[in-house]
């Protein structure tokens, strides 16, 4: 383990075992239906790779990158896309793919903004949710797991960019954020 892991919160077989089931329900679900996956940079890079080939389905992959400003004030908050989608939307069932859902603001205003965009439909899935930390009601179609409110990394998620490639979900020691 990673010096500066904490503990391991899972590990690669239940990622596997929870990532097959979300591909499983997905490609139940969207049965007779092509999909597109709308992979939210960059946290959900290596859950995307792997969901996608859970899924039966005929699927297609973007990329959008965003952030989130004013998290206190989260009607007047503002969505900064750093990076948008290649592909138009119209007409297309979409699902976004989050690598954690914390306070639910950059997944909201995200959502509005696709909806926006006149597609069949939009839907999330999401490897993590962390419920107690929610600010903003946003529907969640398909999640991973819940988790408590405890800071994670690798599997693709980071702490200032490091620990992406960790192959687990790791809590991270508080000593690593925690300046002196
Ligand atoms: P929110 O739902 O708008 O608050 O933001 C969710 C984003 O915050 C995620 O996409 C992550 O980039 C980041 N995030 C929240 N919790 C964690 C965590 O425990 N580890 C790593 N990143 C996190
Ligand atoms: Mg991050």
């Amino acid at each position: 383990m990673h010096n500066s892991i904490e503990s391991i919160m899972l590990n690669e077989d239940e990622i596997k075992e929870i990532v097959g089931r979300l591909g499983k329900q997905i490609s139940a679900d969207y049965s007779g239906r092509e999909i597109l996956l709308v992979v939210i940079l960059k946290g959900s890079l290596v859950f995307a790779a792997d969901l996608m080939r859970e899924i039966t389905v005929p699927v297609k992959i973007d990329f959008m990158q965003a952030s989130s400003y004013g998290s206190q004030t989260v009607s007047s908050g503002i969505l900064n896309i750093k990076h948008d989608l290649e592909t138009d939307i119209s007409g297309k069932d979409v699902i976004i793919v989050e690598d954690i859902i914390d306070s639910g603001n950059t997944l909201s205003k995200l959502k509005s903004v696709l909806e926006g965009r006149n597609p069949a439909s939009v839907s999330i899935c999401t490897l993590l949710s962390k419920p107690s930390r929610r600010q903003v009601d946003v529907r969640v179609d398909y999640c991973g797991v819940e988790i408590p409110d405890e800071f994670v990394v690798g599997y693709g998620l980071d702490y200032d960019e490091h620990y992406r490639h960790l192959p687990y979900i790791g809590i991270l020691k508080p000593s690593v954020y925690t300046k002196p």
